[in-house]
């Protein structure tokens, strides 16, 4: 059997197509910032995979049967069956989105002076750490660093740094392993580097939790690229994982193609209690969590149909097929392409401008001025530092650009579209202009900035 899409299209949305004039006079209204251009100024939006995902008739009817009483509802025990299935975790905390899952928990397990260690923190993982007055420090693996390199698992833990901060003489509060780690690149995490990390962590009497926001996906790549995996369902995979970890955060905007929703799961029911008040206080009844019934519904049969191996196939043929057509206009891309987005390496791409000018932010502007995609820079802009006047002094590691692909919403000639806009910038790459700060935020500056071409 071909790969292909395997689902139909029973309802469709007219996509906005403006001209050049139209896309630059919108560009330049938003302050050369993406964030701040309208949807209906946008042809393709690859900003996010978060609850962007298209749902399934499944997922509609489902919403039909959505109980909305305030506590009992019958749609939370289809909820947490669902869950409880999945991670084999008996305590289930529905919430809006993952990262008041993280703000939860960390909330509960954290301490002031503790460090948490993670792959690598989610922005808003590392934001809720640091709010519970705690330091967040990523150990990526070696491997991470070289762009490059196709090796199968670039989002491992560095497994002798890790056993060297939980033998050092800060105290370590939590690990978190991200599944996939998008912040790394979405590369998958193995199985063998979880398993290590929770035995250092058992060992370290420290708990160990997964960010589980692409357990599916993460799941899937194993099955491809880990011996000793293939053959297994990406269900059994998923649990698996979810059987090495003391507990597990995650954003159901992702893999449970919904468009709210998200999960605290814990073996331990003391810490289960103590994350249950913070829930009722602060998102709502631990049967709805934020959530309404109808999402909890949804979000349900989504987990469901987001562990078929046919979907994770055609999902990963169709990123790889992007990164290829990519990679033949000449633009590099982060190696092996995962399946939720692909990161392009712009720093490659524009030599000619220098870190301070943001390369990533002018590929990302220049990709919406010639086609009308809209993407993120994943570079000096988001993750530079700068001193007192506003000089960068200090540079992203790579100048990136995601392009996240939004579950079951693109055909492959969107994507194909995605490339040929690319390639046409890669013709000329010398023309795109790079770009200054003219006004910013003191914090997630990316969200909010105004920025001007050179
Ligand atoms: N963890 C990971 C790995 C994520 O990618 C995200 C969100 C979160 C936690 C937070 O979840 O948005 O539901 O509160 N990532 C989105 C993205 C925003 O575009 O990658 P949330």
């Amino acid at each position: 059997m071909p790969l292909m899409e395997p689902y139909r299209i029973k309802v469709v949305e007219p996509i906005p197509i403006l001209t050049r004039a139209e896309r630059e006079a919108a560009m330049a209204r938003a302050g050369y910032n993406p964030f701040n251009l309208r949807a209906e100024e946008i042809t393709i939006d690859l900003l996010s995979d978060s609850g962007t995902g298209a749902l399934s008739a499944a997922q509609q009817s489902a919403g039909m049967l959505g109980d909305e009483s305030y506590a009992g509802a019958r749609s939370f025990f289809r909820f947490r069956e669902v869950v409880e299935d999945l991670t084999g975790y008996p305590s289930i905390l529905p919430v809006h989105q993952g990262r008041a899952a993280e703000r939860i928990l960390f909330g509960a397990v954290l301490k002031p002076g503790q460090v948490s260690l993670s792959n690598t923190h989610f922005d808003t993982t590392r934001a809720n750490v640091v709010l519970s007055g705690a330091t967040a420090v990523d150990l990526p693996c070696a491997e991470a660093a070289d762009l490059e390199t196709p090796a199968p698992f670039k989002g491992d833990i560095d497994l002798g740094a890790l056993a060297a901060h939980l033998d050092g003489d800060t105290p370590v509060g939590q690990v978190v392993m991200t599944i996939t780690n998008n912040g790394g690149g979405g590369q998958p995490v193995s199985m063998a580097n979880i398993a290590a990390a929770a035995e250092l962590c058992r060992a370290a009497g420290v708990p160990f939790f997964l960010d589980a926001a692409r357990f599916a996906e993460n799941a899937w790549l194993v099955i491809q690229r880990e011996p000793g995996w293939a053959g297994k369902t990406p269900r059994e995979v998923a649990r698996a994982a979810f059987d090495l970890a003391d507990g597990a955060v995650a954003s159901l905007k992702k893999d449970a193609i919904a468009h709210m929703g998200g999960f605290i799961a814990l073996r331990d029911p003391d810490l289960a209690a103590q994350c249950e008040l913070v829930l009722i206080a602060t998102e709502g009844f631990r049967t709805y969590g934020g959530l309404s019934g109808r999402d909890l519904e949804m979000l349900a049969q989504g987990m469901r149909e987001v562990v078929e191996p046919e979907y994770l196939a055609a999902r990963e043929a169709a990123t790889r097929h992007l990164g290829e057509c990519v990679k033949a206009a000449g633009v590099s891309i982060v190696e092996p392409a995962g399946l939720h987005a692909l990161y392009l390496n712009a720093g490659k791409l524009l030599p000619h401008l220098e870190p301070k000018h943001f390369p990533g932010h002018a590929l990302a502007t220049e990709l919406y001025l010639a086609g009308g995609i809209r993407c993120a820079e994943l570079g000096s802009l988001y993750l530079g530092e700068e001193d007192a006047d506003g000089n960068l002094v200090t540079p992203a590691p790579h100048e990136l650009v995601r392009l996240a692909i939004p579950r079951r919403v693109y055909t492959q000639s969107h994507l194909e579209y995605v490339a040929e806009v690319l390639a046409e910038i890669a013709k000329d790459p010398g023309s795109v202009p790079g770009y200054r700060v003219v006004e910013a935020p003191p914090l997630l500056r990316h969200f909010n900035c105004v920025v001007e071409p050179v």
